[in-house]
């Protein structure tokens, strides 16, 4: 998507130089930052400390980081050791533990010599099946807005809700939930996007910087404000995007989420999750009960950074001295109260039938 006129993805390979570039997420929204990805210390911290952060720009980030492994030593202890080191940044998005699995297959029956040009090239195929699989989404979720917009009056916007930041990002390109958005808004479909603050580490704010870099209207509201809004038939529909979907429709995705679906279910609001296929996995079944969730540092809660009105940027606390904050960054919405999937191949039934007759090459069968 563009930024200030310029067409961006959140990553991209420096020719040049042979290395990874990032978008620096840990500036934004104050600061737009580009920032090389040099040694594989670099990778891990760039994810742990979320300078690249949503569920397919992490698997992505890590296919480059394998990829760097095997350019530095293509051994299969060294593979083996890339895998370990990538996989443990972060615990819940399955994304990370599908482009490691895809990479770490397809070159292990490689010779050493062959595996540093070929995982890059993996890598790069990661990242461009990103952008198309995105763009998929929002095709099929600009039908679901066009429904909605062809039962309101002529000019009146169609009202949508996300949380956290599910936008181009926290993938390649595009984005999962705003991928919709962005195509209800250049077909000229007029909307208007309520974006959760999304505590503690306030996604919402580059959520909106996106919607505002592309001209979607949008209003920032806390993230209590969602159920208010619902209640007073403010919202016509909800878009999320997700870390790690199960086979039987579980959705797994910022905490929050799950509080925005019992609201939108207690007030018939449809509560659709945007997709992409590496985020499924097929081999969990009870997200509450099978998902690890990411248990990040209180710090987050207690402190908060943001802008001081001379413009520099700071940290402030927010909490009494010595508070325990507890922080918790994921939680799990039933498939009961999700009422659609926006896949890349379709909108599909939060079910294990609907999935696996959506994915049935991908799906496994039970065990
Ligand atoms: O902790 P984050 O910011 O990485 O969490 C991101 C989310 O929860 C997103 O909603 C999810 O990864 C989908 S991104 C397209």
């Amino acid at each position: 998507m563009k930024v200030k006129g310029t067409h961006y993805r959140s990553l991209w390979w420096n020719h040049d130089d042979d290395v990874l570039e990032i978008i620096d997420q840990r500036s934004l929204p104050y600061e737009f930052v580009i920032r090389q990805v040099k040694t594989m210390k670099e990778f891990e911290d760039s994810i742990v400390e979320m300078r690249v952060r949503g569920a397919p720009l992490i698997g992505a980030t890590a296919a480059y980081g394998m990829a760097l492994a095997m350019k530095l030593d293509p051994s299969d202890r060294n593979m083996d050791a890339a895998w370990d080191c990538l996989n443990a940044t972060r615990p819940t998005a399955i994304n990370l533990r599908w482009a490691l699995n895809r990479c770490r297959a397809a070159l292990r029956t490689l010779a050493p010599a062959d595996r540093a040009i070929a995982a890059l090239t993996m890598a790069h195929d990661i990242a461009d099946e990103d952008v198309e699989i995105n763009r998929q989404i929002g095709e099929h979720g600009l039908t679901l807005i066009r429904e909605i917009a062809a039962k309101k009056p002529a000019g009146e916007p169609v009202r949508l809700l996300t949380h956290c930041n599910a936008g181009w990002i926290a993938t390649v390109d595009w984005g999962t939930a705003t991928s919709p958005m962005y195509h209800a808004h250049d077909a000229g479909i007029p909307l208007h996007v309520w974006v959760d603050e999304t505590r503690p580490r306030n996604q919402g704010a580059l959520t909106s910087w996106e919607l505002g870099s592309h001209g979607v209207p949008h209003t920032y509201i806390t993230d209590n404000a969602g159920g208010h809004l619902m209640q007073h038939g403010q919202v016509d529909m909800v878009i999320v995007g997700t870390d790690r979907t199960t086979r039987r429709g579980d959705v797994c995705n910022k905490i929050g989420t799950y509080l925005k679906a019992l609201a939108a279910h207690d007030n018939g609001v449809p509560f659709y999750v945007a997709l992409p296929s590496p985020t499924i996995d097929w081999t969990v079944d009870d997200g509450v009960a099978e998902i690890p969730i990411e248990d990040r540092s209180p710090r987050e809660t207690t402190h908060i950074q943001g802008t001081f009105e001379d413009g520099t940027l700071g940290v402030v606390q927010v909490t009494p001295e010595g508070t325990p904050g507890g922080n918790p960054a994921f939680d799990v919405t039933p498939n009961r109260l999700v009422t659609g999937l926006i896949t890349e191949r379709g909108i599909c039934k939060a079910t294990p039938e609907a999935l696996a007759s959506m994915f049935p090459d991908l799906s496994k069968p039970e065990a």
